[in-house]
């Protein structure tokens, strides 16, 4: 039985994502998105609602779980007996952030991290543009599952 946790800050989930998790199952037996918090960051969504948009929006994927991570990645995924992180790239912005997180996991965990390149016709997919064009009213219906299309249109409107 082999194990990939995908780990991110999912805020909110893309389809980008969705299909990063899709593939890495194609190649694990159990795939863990783990929701977890990047310390430079503030959210849009709190931590509840970042791991229900996620559970949401790959709840039609056999194999697939999600959880909220308090500590660190390395930690969880050794706990978890994962046998890789797995992490979408979309390009050389993604790659030079990802080269010093996947280092130090395998140097806190033993534990390598795979890169999935992204979908190109969901390269230009960012969490960030979503909330972007959602808080001007924008249309995201193809850029995130319908679940997420949902929770934003309704959090902007309470905004
Ligand atoms: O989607 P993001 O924001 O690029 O994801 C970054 C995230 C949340 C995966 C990263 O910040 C993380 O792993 N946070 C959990 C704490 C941790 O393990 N920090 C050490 C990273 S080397």
């Amino acid at each position: 039985m082999t194990i990939a946790v995908c780990p991110g800050s999912f805020d909110p989930i893309t389809s980008g994502h969705v299909d990063v998790v899709r593939r890495a199952r194609g190649m694990f037996d159990e795939v863990i998105v783990a929701v977890a918090r990047n310390a430079h960051k503030k959210y849009f969504f709190s931590d509840d609602e970042r791991l229900s948009l996620a559970q949401g929006a790959v709840s039609d994927i056999p194999g697939v779980s999600v959880e909220f991570v308090d500590g660190l990645i390395a930690d969880f995924a050794a706990e978890r007996g994962a046998a890789a992180i797995v992490k979408g790239l979309r390009g050389a912005a993604d790659y030079d952030a990802e080269q010093a997180m996947s280092l130090l996991n395998r140097h806190l965990s033993g534990i390598e991290t795979i890169f999935i390149m992204g979908d190109p016709a969901l390269g230009h997919v960012a969490s960030s543009f979503v909330k972007d064009i959602a808080s001007h009213g924008g249309p995201i219906a193809d850029l995130v599952p319908h679940n997420v299309a949902l929770a934003l249109k309704k959090k902007v409107e309470s905004q």
